[in-house]
């Protein structure tokens, strides 16, 4: 059952990011003996959830009769949006066992999903309650998966994951010539950090000294609506040829004046999580309002050779 649960979240990871308004989400299904049959994840909104998808599959692949369980990372639907409820593509299958990753943060519609499936006679469970060693780690990480979703739709704001790169003495600045100091595994993680942002957010201070690109290189991305960058620039500073260029590189551009306006509009445009890649006058605004739901800080080695450090916090709810 772990293994499933696993496969669904990475199903689901990979997706995070392109999957806005909606919440990114994964789906196994299992046999009776627990062999994963298919595995599938939510890929666009307006696009099959998770959970029609993977029994989609079993479909075609004709092992639909096979299958008995369904893992989901997060709790299945049970209203009418722009796809038919979950809970009833469920219960038209053979499933006969649910297990949950994350309740449904909707506070309207909270664990009805799951209990309508508990009163049409299907074995519902979560995460958490797994008799295994991971269930706690696991449980976290559809928790966090849903974040975003979660502090977009309850408090108004995206999720806000900061960025911050150091030198080995400390400094936030490249060296002379030089626009970035980490190795290649810090840029494929930046570039992971992009991938999921629904916007990034950064100062005119930054794109004064570097000019940077902000697009995903390192990393394979599945977003297909536009990226917002979204810059902090009272002064209007940015050089109209680096708004061009960014409009060009696909993204959906906007200059602001001050972060709580700009997070109301992100949030109005449906992003659920931006990441704020700036320099230290915005970044010590940011964290003086104490506005910030994750802390990835990258420390460059003082030993020349040796990997960076990378230290996560975040806010999640224990
Ligand atoms: N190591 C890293 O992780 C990293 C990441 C990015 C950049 N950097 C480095 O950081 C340096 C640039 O730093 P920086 O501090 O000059 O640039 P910044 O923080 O990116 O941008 C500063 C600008 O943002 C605007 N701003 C700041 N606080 C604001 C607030 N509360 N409300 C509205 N606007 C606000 C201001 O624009 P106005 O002045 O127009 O009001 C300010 O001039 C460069 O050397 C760059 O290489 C390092």
């Amino acid at each position: 059952m772990a293994d499933g649960f696993r496969q669904a979240l990475t199903a689901a990871e990979a997706f995070a990011g392109a999957t806005a308004p909606n919440p990114p989400v994964g789906c196994a299904v299992l046999d009776a003996r627990g062999v994963v049959l298919a595995c599938a994840a939510h890929q666009q909104a307006g696009g099959l959830h998770a959970e029609a998808a993977a029994l989609a599959v079993c479909r075609e692949t004709g092992l639909i009769d096979r299958v008995h369980t369904l893992i989901v990372t997060l709790e299945p639907c049970n209203h009418h949006g722009r796809t038919p409820p979950c809970v009833e593509a469920i219960l038209a299958s053979p499933v006969q066992a649910v297990w949950i990753g994350a309740r449904d943060p909707n506070p309207a519609v909270a664990g009805e999903g799951g209990a309508r499936l508990a009163r049409a006679g299907l074995e519902v469970a979560f995460a958490g309650d797994l008799d295994h060693r991971d269930a706690t780690g696991l449980s976290r990480q559809a928790a966090r998966l849903i974040a975003p979703f979660v502090t977009w739709s309850v408090h108004g704001r995206p999720w806000l994951t900061v960025k911050q790169a150091l030198t080995a003495e400390g400094g936030m600045a490249p060296p002379a010539g030089a626009r970035t100091f980490t190795s290649q595994a810090s840029l494929a993680l930046a570039h992971q950090l992009r991938r999921r942002a629904d916007a990034i957010v950064t100062g005119s201070g930054t794109i004064l000294a570097d000019a940077p690109l902000f697009t995903v290189r390192h990393v394979p991305d599945p977003r297909r609506a536009p990226r917002r960058l979204a810059v902090l620039d009272r002064r209007r500073r940015t050089p109209a040829a680096y708004l061009d260029a960014a409009r060009r590189h696909g993204f959906e551009v906007s200059l602001h004046d001050d972060i709580p306006a700009l997070l109301a509009d992100l949030a109005a445009s449906g992003v659920l999580e931006a990441l704020v890649e700036c320099g230290p006058t915005l970044l010590d605004a940011f964290r003086a309002a104490d506005l910030w739901d994750e802390h990835v800080t990258i420390r460059q080695s003082p030993r020349p050779g040796e990997p960076d450090t990378v230290e996560i916090l975040n806010r999640l709810a224990a």
